[in-house]
């Protein structure tokens, strides 16, 4: 293993499963709440990270970074719930074989209602998952169907890694790509592709996030901001450079898409994105393998 595998919650690339799961506890305690994670907060308790994170709505709006938390929150929550809504639409058909790749702290195999015969697998850094599954176990949680944590580096031979935990590739699969790509390499991008298609039996479905404009994303002091609220700069964990969409990739390996603008879905839920978030232009990608 080399060094750089090796981060957990507060290191390297591993801190962004964090900031994701500080926005979902402020969401959570919103009374309009798009989402609700009870185990968001208590990540965010339990990791000893580089700057606060705020938890709470009034957390956020009281921190260094206030406007930054807020809209995050707001972006977090549209596309968490965009992705519930894909695996529930997933099970109603029978699709009940899930991966989750880079899951971070997403904890939707405990908090969605799978159905029994449901597996969820999990794919991030071992690190990552063993603080996850060290703080879910301290505070009772339950999976709904089985789960199956996978430790592996998704830049490297992850597919054995899902086999070897039980995976099935004859049996469709729902699929997640969520707050990855731009961490990824892009040959290794291209690569999961590739792998998620030959893994994918017909019937499987797939839910990536294209982060869209990546240089306005990176524009407005984004490393400054980045230090001031996680501690880290976000600049250093990112592969920038063209590649093609999630949408462009999925299309030439044939399979179905339908690509919904990030603006439209949190229309679309009755929470309008910031015009930060929106001039992202960030999409969410919904194929399937027919
Ligand atoms: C922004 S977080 C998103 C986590 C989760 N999908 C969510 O939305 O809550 C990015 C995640 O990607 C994981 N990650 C990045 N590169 C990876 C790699 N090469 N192998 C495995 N996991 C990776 C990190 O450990 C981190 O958990």
């Amino acid at each position: 293993m080399t060094m750089d595998q090796q981060w957990d919650v507060v290191s390297g690339v591993g801190i962004t499963a964090l900031a994701v799961a500080a926005a979902r506890a402020v969401e959570t305690s919103r009374p309009d709440a798009l989402i609700e994670d009870p185990y968001a907060l208590r990540f965010v308790e339990a990791a000893r990270a580089p700057a606060k994170l705020p938890t709470t709505e009034a957390e956020a709006a009281a921190s260094d970074g206030r406007e930054y938390w807020s809209e995050a929150a707001t972006y977090v929550a549209v596309r968490t719930r965009a992705f519930d809504d894909h695996f529930r639409r997933a099970a109603e058909v029978g699709v009940t074989q899930v991966v989750l790749l880079a899951s971070g702290l997403d904890t939707r195999a405990f908090r969605l209602p799978w159905p029994e015969d449901a597996v969820v697998y999990e794919i991030d850094q071992p690190l990552v998952l063993d603080f996850k599954l060290r703080v879910l176990r301290e505070h009772g949680a339950t999976a709904g169907g089985a789960h199956r944590p996978v430790g592996a580096d998704l830049r490297e031979d992850w597919p054995a890694a899902l086999e070897a935990a039980g995976f099935d590739r004859a049996r469709p699969t729902a699929w997640l790509a969520e707050g990855l790509l731009p961490y990824l390499p892009p040959e290794a991008e291209e690569r999961l592709f590739q792998e998620i298609h030959r893994l994918s039996a017909p019937g499987s479905r797939l839910a990536v996030e294209d982060f869209g404009n990546m240089s306005a994303a990176l524009a407005d002091n984004a490393a400054d901001d980045s230090v001031r609220t996680l501690g880290v700069n976000v600049l250093d964990l990112i592969h920038t450079g063209q590649r093609p969409t999630p949408a462009a990739r999925l299309t030439g390996l044939g399979w179905n898409v339908h690509d919904v603008p990030a603006t439209r879905a949190a229309t679309e839920y009755g929470r309008p994105l910031s015009p930060k978030f929106a001039e992202r232009d960030g999409h969410y990608v919904f194929a399937h393998r027919s």
